[in-house]
């Protein structure tokens, strides 16, 4: 008899995951379950119970939150990456770390093949594949998601039923919801409709304006080197800063946003995001870097800023360019330090104020009032050669 083939599952507890374990026992693997802590706030040991008791051989539970937000986040919030200059890519920042992570589990465990339950509509299989291929070239990928005849969510259902899998009766039953520490994707059920404003039970971290607090809040925000380090005075660590940071936005109704998104496959899909931590702290950083970068650099940064949303939405993480930009930005970041002050209101945020030891700002050169030693005579000569190549 051949000896029973190892699969490692990225396993979130939710119902295709849930029904991949049971699927892929079936076609006669071993399964050992694969879960990280990206800050998703679900049940984690509820979740390992439930692959357990499906018939997994293993549940392996691993938090990355730190690495997640230092290395991934935090990278891209250097970046003021933003794809189609909206979504902050949470979703798609926590698949490369979890890959990554998940191969190392693969290789100690010594499985034969590793497997996601990512769709053939979406990014992520993409993401986590592509990761795959770059870090693990040899290793054989299974995607059962994609591959199955359960063609929709009802036939799925049924055949959890069938084989005893519990079935959550949650929102993440209408909507397809991924939630990590840097933010909330949410799309599905009537979302798929772009014309239907996001229902109320869309709403999972951030309240809706109506329900945000009468009176505005201030939060002020410490950098270090591009990195935000403390809160209203307050050090805090990565993860706890971020947490706290989600709160205070979230309460405000802070961090929404509702897109048509251009999948890497070519389809137009309809997103709800959530990340009131992360709309606060690119406020804020970029109102430090308007302090603090020269004119050119900012302007250049732009750039860069974008063409890193794709690299970080198409899943090329762990590509030479991804590393060449970060050497980039990291040089941008070494005076983008000290403190912004932002105000909260009705899920707005607006930056009220920023310092820095770096400023570049000189109000000796900017004021109108007393103390102005701009030299306005030069301003003339400036003109003149300014306009010079388009005189006739
Ligand atoms: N469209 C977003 C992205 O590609 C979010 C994907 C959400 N994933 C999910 N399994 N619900 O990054």
């Amino acid at each position: 008899m051949a000896k029973t083939e190892k699969v490692v599952l990225a396993y979130s507890g939710g119902l295709d995951t849930s029904v991949a374990v049971k699927w892929l026992i079936e076609k006669g693997y071993e399964v050992i379950c694969y879960m990280a802590d990206v800050g998703q706030g679900a049940d984690t040991e509820k979740s390992r119970r439930r692959a357990l008791e499906i018939g997994a051989s293993k549940c392996i539970v691993e938090d990355l939150r730190k690495e997640f937000v230092t290395e991934y986040a935090f990278a891209a919030l250097k970046a003021g990456t933003l794809y189609q200059g909206k979504y902050n890519l949470a979703t798609a920042l926590s698949r490369p770390v979890i890959a990554d992570a998940m191969l190392d589990a693969a290789k100690k465990e010594k499985a034969d093949y590793v497997a996601h339950g990512c769709t053939g509509k979406g990014n992520d299989q993409v993401r986590f594949e592509v990761t795959f291929r770059i870090k693990a070239p040899g290793v054989k990928v299974l995607a059962p998601v994609r591959e199955w005849e359960l063609g929709t969510r009802e036939e799925e259902v049924a055949y959890a039923k069938k084989h005893g899998i519990p079935v959550d009766q949650t929102r993440k039953k209408i909507y397809s919801v991924d939630r990590n520490l840097w933010g909330t994707s949410v799309e599905g059920g009537r979302l798929e409709d772009p014309w239907c404003e996001a229902p109320a039970d869309t709403y999972i971290t951030v309240a809706q304006t109506g329900k945000a607090p009468a009176k505005a809040e201030y939060v002020r925000v410490t950098f270090k080197k591009g990195v935000p380090v403390a809160v209203n005075g307050r050090k805090y660590g990565p993860v706890q800063l971020v947490r706290r940071l989600n709160r205070i936005g979230g309460k405000h109704g802070v961090g929404r946003v509702d897109m048509i998104e251009d999948r890497l496959v070519g389809i137009k899909s309809r997103e709800i995001y959530e990340a009131p931590a992360s709309e606060i702290l690119y406020a804020a950083h970029t109102a430090i870097e308007e302090l603090v970068l020269d004119r050119e650099t900012r302007r250049y940064k732009k750039g860069v800023s974008e063409r890193y949303s794709e690299i970080v939405y198409y899943g090329l993480w762990f590509t030479p360019l991804k590393k060449a930009l970060d050497a980039f930005v990291d040089k941008t970041q070494e005076n983008v330090s000290g403190e912004v002050k932002l105000k909260l209101y009705k899920g707005k945020v607006a930056v009220t104020g920023r310092k820095s030891p770096h400023s570049r700002y000189k109000i000796e050169l900017a004021t109108y009032g007393k103390g102005d030693i701009f030299d306005q005579s030069l301003a003339r000569g400036f003109i003149d050669l300014w306009a010079m190549p388009y005189r006739r």
